[in-house]
């Protein structure tokens, strides 16, 4: 059984690919320091596989702590880097944190992997390396612009170092994410932000359920079509087996230079109002918003093509937008103890 690391897998996306991982039958090995997550999704995967998770506590950019796990756990066949910090808005208030964090992590990742021989990686990056773009849908081809916040720079520069690597014998996939929403349709594992949510989607759904008053629309006079801002908002579980198919893909190619790019998305530009609309028509719970400033770091209008995806990694977004949301306020009030 091929054995693979999986960093910041007790995070959002992490834990739901370890759950696609385990189902496909690779055994997973999780790291993650808690900084911005804790038992709760572990304790997830575990119930929606049946399945111990083999877990260790501790920061990536600490390479003594890294190669203990290498060296208890391994060896591994690859390993997949989810643990970064991802917050716009807080990269923007603490850039330096996210310098250090996010580069050293992976720095201190690569080197570990050199020191064990262990060349897969893949890598979880972000549409946000395009910055604000000139046309849409973007594609991989696509130059990046100037990054709009600290986390998309951390994202551009990541994405460079391995290039870097790769000349070194590295075997990378960059993956860009568009928006990941959603929860496991079993309602056992979904979003958990920490303290007050930055992202939309657990806005959204912590207002449904009665915790924040009223959701605060980021500026309604963007050029788009109902002046707010448009994303490309894709299931986590569409986005968890992009990573399967990603890892398929790396070890299917044969032993060599192996360094790509590919962003996982559904194609599709949806509006902050829209998909507020779209909540409150699927789940008929009504949602309070006004409408305030622009935020800082925030791009205009994204989504993207997945032409490539779709070709090479034989990989399609299969989720509706309603049925993500559908699955995020279940876990909601799975969370809340809501009934109905
Ligand atoms: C950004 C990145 C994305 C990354 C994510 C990590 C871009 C284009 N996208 O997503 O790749 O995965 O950060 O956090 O850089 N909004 C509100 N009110 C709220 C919260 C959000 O109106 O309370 C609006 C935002 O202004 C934005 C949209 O909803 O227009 C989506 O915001 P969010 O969910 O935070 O994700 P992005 O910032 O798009």
């Amino acid at each position: 059984m091929k054995k693979v690391l999986v960093t910041g897998g007790a995070g959002y996306i992490g834990a739901h690919t370890a759950v696609e991982l385990i189902e496909a039958g690779y055994e997973v090995v999780i790291v993650d320091d808690f900084s911005k997550s804790d038992r709760t999704l572990l304790e997830g995967i575990e119930a929606v596989t049946s399945r111990k998770v083999n877990f260790f506590q501790g920061d990536c950019g600490d390479e003594a702590f890294l190669k203990g796990v290498f060296e208890w756990a391994g060896p591994f066949a690859a390993v997949m880097h989810f643990a970064a910090y991802k917050s716009v808005g807080e990269s923007v208030e603490k850039p330096l944190d996210y310098y250090r964090n996010n580069l050293g992590s992976l720095i201190s990742l690569l080197k570990t992997m050199k020191v064990f021989g262990v060349t897969n990686l893949i890598f979880s990056s972000s549409c946000t390396v395009y910055g604000q773009p000139d046309t849409i849908p973007v594609d991989e081809a696509t130059p990046f612009k100037r990054a709009e916040s600290p986390y998309g720079a951390t994202k551009q520069m990541c994405e460079r170092i391995l290039e870097d690597a790769y000349s070194r014998g590295y075997r990378v996939i960059s993956l860009r994410y568009f928006n990941p929403i959603g929860a496991h349709p079993s309602a056992l594992l979904g979003e958990l932000p920490v303290g007050t949510p930055n992202n939309l989607v657990p806005f959204i759904t912590q207002t449904a359920a009665g915790i924040r008053e009223k959701l605060t629309v980021f500026g309604d006079d963007y050029d788009t079509p109902d002046g707010t801002c448009v994303r490309d908002f894709i299931h986590v579980v569409d986005l968890a087996q992009g990573h399967l198919k990603a890892l398929e893909y790396l070890s299917a190619v044969p032993a060599g230079d192996l360094c790509e790019v590919f962003n996982l998305g559904t194609g599709e530009g949806v509006s902050v109002l829209q998909l507020i609309n779209k909540f409150v028509e699927t789940t008929h719970v009504k949602v309070p918003y006004s409408i305030g400033p622009r935020r800082s770091g925030d791009v205009e209008k994204t989504y993207g093509n997945v032409s490539k995806a779709n070709r090479i990694l034989q990989w399609k977004a299969r989720f509706s937008v309603e049925e993500s949301l559908f699955h995020a306020w279940n876990w909601e009030k799975k969370i809340r103890d809501i009934k109905n």
